[in-house]
């Protein structure tokens, strides 16, 4: 969301849904060692809260992307934003300091996400390029259906007036 007149109430929701969101990765993270350490009932009680986790998450994203101000395209395009930010600046940034830091496993692994997320991006735009063109489709679809009901409701109205 950018908005120059951005409330505090929006900032502080966008915090609980970052903030809800990491809850719910880490405790399916946490969920995923305790098994592997035999700790199944535990890694059940972090499956469930993290569950709960996602639907405080959504609650907050309803707020944040009110229905009617999402189209497909609109999403998309939102999407598409998000991954190229990550792979030409957000990563590039952290990969330098990870090399200054000498830290090669992050390096390693940045550089992953830098493709992936590249690769997200693509395919974002791919699939927004096929929806444009279908929804230019069926624009074009509704306007033959609005013309024909149109002409029908014309020749009806003069045999009305004839009779
Ligand atoms: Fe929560
Ligand atoms: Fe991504």
């Amino acid at each position: 969301m950018v908005d120059n007149n951005i409330s505090q109430t929006v900032k502080n929701l966008e915090a609980a849904f970052a903030g809800e969101s990491m809850a719910n990765r880490k405790y399916l993270f946490f969920a995923r060692r305790c098994r592997e350490l035999g700790a199944h009932e535990v890694a059940e009680v972090f499956e469930e809260t993290a569950a709960q986790e996602t639907e405080h998450a959504l609650a907050h994203l309803e707020l944040l992307y009110p229905a009617d101000t999402l189209s497909v395209e609109k999403m998309l395009a939102m999407a598409i934003e998000g991954e190229t930010h990550e792979y030409t600046e957000m990563y590039p940034a952290f990969r330098h300091t990870a090399l200054e830091e000498k830290a090669h496993a992050a390096v390693a692994e940045i550089d992953e996400q830098i493709e992936e997320s590249k690769m997200h991006a693509e395919r974002f735009t791919a699939t927004l390029k096929i929806a444009e063109k279908r929804f230019a489709a069926l624009t074009r679809i509704e306007e033959r259906h609005a013309n024909r009901y149109r002409n029908t409701l014309a020749k009806f109205s003069a045999q009305e007036s004839d009779s």
